[in-house]
């Protein structure tokens, strides 16, 4: 059997398990282009519709349940209808949804922010797009100067400002270590992804070369801590104080886009890597499954908003009901001890893959911190440190094959995106822990069997 006789089988369980979501699908895309209202959220052949959820576990709309680990893109650390959150804001809701005023949550939730991810000041949005914005308006205020650099490969929303070496096509790219201002979009105009450098993850040199050429007018650097939209790659040693320290060098401010960190580990990117940026973008699981996000950074850099300075407005920001359940969700749920737990079943997770994975001889990268990890199947055995890395040696016929089996069975391993990761959230238990393990064996059994082996054969010599 070919990898393309592989596909269609494991299509064909998809569909025939699956027929309520196609109809659905079917019906949203003759009002919805592309039938999703975030491109992020597409599958082959469709999507998808789910119904409703509790815990761990998600039902589709032709009732099937899954273990889930994709938890809404790593937005919900504290599971599916968390018992507290859903007592708290089902009372809270009877008092209004959204005044546009400061509640007293608005004082109680920045202190408690302004204390777990140690920064001076803060400032409340809902999305991580609008905060990233936020971020990058304030570095070049501080500064005066025009220039964000980025890397390739990461996502810091889908706004104009960073819509900018997302996920090019290596060929439209340039070279690694120099790559180009790919805008991410059509529609954005060229005079605004031009103020947007690019340099490589985790390449020291790639961003002494755009600091060579740039430097004097390079307003801010934005980062994942953790790339977490090209898959699950880590920082090498050493390169977030490299960063650290070329900022400081050419006086730029260093963010940190913490829109998934922050939910990953108790105290974020800061408290696991020991590195303090200028500004943090936080966001996602904070929230718990609640539209929050906010811009924290240094009394300085943040007293710049205010009339006729920086403008930051919104009117849902500090809405009061994202800010209750994120307190709720910090002060009662994403606790350092729950946390800690669920970090220790993702690594119970990763270890075990990894050794399917290598008992079987099929090429992947397995790799996790915190709450996430991924597993990535790869045309040869490679670790993965960049983008490029990604396009290189990520087999997406295998994580077609690996994730659609997984979501077949009843089990959501990961986000259903071959760049995507898992989330475990404090609700996951050591069962479903092991029916993802127990489904991942079977399912590269089945691969095997069916030629799985012959097809790896084929794109090792690639
Ligand atoms: C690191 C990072 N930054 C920013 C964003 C954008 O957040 P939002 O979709 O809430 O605008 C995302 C979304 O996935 C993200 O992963």
């Amino acid at each position: 059997m070919g990898v393309i006789d592989i596909i269609n089988n494991v299509k064909g369980d998809y569909v025939n398990k699956t027929r309520k979501s196609e109809q659905l699908y079917n019906e949203l895309a003759k009002y919805t282009p592309y039938g999703v209202h975030s491109n992020w959220r597409i599958w082959d052949p469709y999507p998808l519709f789910m119904s409703r959820a509790k815990g761990s576990r998600i039902w589709d709309v032709d009732g099937n349940e899954y273990v889930d680990f994709c938890m809404a893109f790593g937005a919900l650390a504290t599971g599916h209808a968390h018992p507290v959150l859903i007592d708290e804001i089902s009372s809270f809701i009877g008092n209004g949804t959204i005044y546009g005023f400061e509640t007293e949550y608005s004082v109680k939730l920045s202190r408690i922010l302004i204390d777990r991810f140690s920064m001076d000041m803060v400032r409340f949005s809902n999305t991580g797009g609008e905060a990233t914005e936020l971020a990058t308006r304030l570095a070049r205020a501080y500064t005066g100067r025009k220039y964000i650099l980025k890397f390739e490969g990461h996502y810091h929303g889908s706004r104009d400002t960073l819509m900018v070496g997302l996920k090019p096509i290596p060929a439209r790219a340039g070279h690694p270590k120099t790559p180009r201002s790919v805008p991410a979009s059509w529609g954005v105009p060229e005079d605004i992804y031009r103020t947007v450098l690019v340099a490589q993850w985790n390449d020291e040199e790639s961003v002494e070369e755009v600091f060579r050429r740039y430097g004097d007018e390079i307003a801010g650097v934005i980062l994942e801590p953790i790339a977490m939209n090209m898959g699950f790659i880590p920082p090498k040693r050493g390169f977030l104080e490299f960063l650290r320290r070329i900022t400081n060098e050419y006086g730029s401010v260093l963010i940190f886009d913490e829109v998934k960190t922050s939910g990953k580990f108790y105290g974020g990117a800061e408290e696991y890597f020991g590195i303090k940026p200028d500004i943090k973008v936080i966001s996602k699981a904070i929230g718990g499954g609640f539209p929050f996000s906010a811009v924290l950074g240094k009394r300085d850099i943040m007293e710049l908003v205010g009339p006729n300075k920086v403008a930051h407005g919104g009117t849902f920001n500090s809405n009061p009901l994202s800010v209750y359940a994120t307190y709720v969700t910090l002060t009662r749920i994403l606790t350092r001890d729950d946390m800690s737990k669920a970090s220790a079943l993702s690594e119970e997770i990763g270890k075990a893959l990894n050794d399917i994975l290598s008992d079987n001889k099929i090429p992947a990268y397995v790799v996790y911190a915190g709450l996430s990890g991924g597993a990535y199947l790869t045309r040869s055995k490679a670790e993965l440190h960049n983008w490029r890395d990604f396009v290189k040696y990520v087999n997406l016929d295998a994580m077609y094959i690996y994730l659609t089996s997984m979501v077949s069975k009843g089990v959501i391993p990961q986000c259903i995106a071959p760049d995507e990761q898992w989330t475990v959230s404090v609700q996951h238990t050591k069962e479903d822990a092991d029916k993802l393990v127990e489904t991942a064996k079977h399912v590269i059994d089945l691969l095997k069997q069916s030629g799985y082996g012959e097809v790896f054969k084929i794109e090792e010599a690639f």
